[in-house]
């Protein structure tokens, strides 16, 4: 219960005894205190509502820093950045596939001030990881998809194999000789080396690294054979003529790469890859947080500077009505369901 008022007590005009003077006087300090006090509460009601962001917004990305994911993620912060008045900093937090970054934003503060940017591969991880620190499905809100990433498959600028045919023979004429390069279980590249292999019915041996782009390095520099890799990297290398380029994997050619065939026209049937990406923080982040970083997400996939640069290395913006979390959870539940049955037919886990 409030402490009741001193009561004012009624003065004859003129009147002017001590003790009527301090009670007037304490009546006087209690009104203005309570003022103090509705003000600071009116105040702080207020900096509750827009608070946020009153610091910078980290967002983790999950593989090593230059690759396709870091080159979304910093042009994705930039753009948000500008939205929401705060720097948004980039943090690489490579390994085991993408899963160590999930599993430490899961745990992160529900604060909005932490969020993840991941792709194709907080789908595959619950069906490739026998163990896993968390769940995609449960420990994560969903902010929007963000963009869809095609894939190249690339190799050594000296591999023998000149055409997609060329390519297939070679792998089954090597076998187990040919170093698949990728960026860990559960990473784009794994998954896309992974059904390249089933497609042409061979087994090579894969290299795990902490991301593509060091992945890259390694088959610029010849000592791994080839690699299945995102557009978002690998454009600038295919045209300067670093890498040897065999096939995309979508379903049309790219529009950056008019020349390179689908791998569905080399004649590897069905065969399709696009990488597509989501922006997630820490589940129970409050509402009105959220919303601002949906807003802010929005605004960014607005952006013609960002668009531009997407659009140049042939990655596409998703639709405005994925750019929302209905759109976000709805493709990571469906995802997590048809990765299941495809990584279980391979036989391909980690302990
Ligand atoms: C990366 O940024 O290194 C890639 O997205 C890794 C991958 O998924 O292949």
């Amino acid at each position: 219960m409030r402490n009741p008022l001193p009561r004012p007590i009624a003065l004859a005009a003129g009147a002017t005894t001590t003790a009527a003077v301090l009670q007037r006087a304490a009546f006087l300090r209690h009104c203005v205190l309570a003022l103090v006090a509705a003000v600071a509460a009116v105040g702080s009601f207020g900096a509750h509502a827009q608070a946020f962001p009153t610091k910078p917004v980290t967002l983790v990305i999950p593989f090593a820093a230059g690759g396709p994911t870091d080159l979304l993620g910093r042009a994705l912060a930039q753009s948000m950045g500008a939205s929401l008045g705060q720097t948004v900093i980039v943090e690489n937090r490579a390994g085991a596939g993408g899963t160590v970054a999930s599993a430490s934003v899961a745990r992160a503060a529900k604060d909005g001030y932490t969020l993840l940017l991941h792709h194709i591969g907080m789908s595959t991880a619950p069906s490739l990881y026998r163990k896993l620190s968390f769940d995609p499905l449960k420990d994560f809100e969903y902010l929007g998809q963000v963009a869809d990433v095609p894939m190249t498959v690339i190799g050594r600028p000296d591999l023998p194999a000149k055409t997609p045919q060329e390519l297939i023979s070679y792998l089954k004429r090597e076998g187990k000789a040919v170093n698949l390069s990728h960026a860990g279980l559960g990473a784009a590249s794994q998954l896309c080396g992974m059904l390249l292999q089933q497609a042409v019915g061979v087994e090579s041996t894969t290299v795990p690294f902490q991301g593509t782009a060091p992945a890259l390095t390694a088959l610029i520099g010849g000592q791994v054979d080839l690699m299945c890799d995102q557009s978002m990297q690998t454009v600038q290398h295919i045209k300067s003529g670093k890498v040897k380029l065999y096939g995309v994997t979508t379903r049309e050619r790219l529009k950056p790469l008019p020349d390179a065939p689908t791998l569905r026209e080399a004649g590897l049937k069905d065969f399709e890859v696009v990488v597509w990406h989501g922006l997630y923080a820490p589940k129970a982040t409050p509402a009105p947080v959220l919303a601002t970083l949906n807003t802010a997400l929005k605004a960014a996939l607005k952006d013609p500077a960002l668009i531009k640069r997407l659009d140049d290395v042939g990655v596409v913006v998703v639709k405005p009505e994925l750019q929302t979390p209905e759109g976000l959870s709805t493709q990571l539940s469906s995802e997590v369901d048809r990765w299941g049955a495809l990584i279980r037919q391979a036989g391909t886990y980690a302990d």
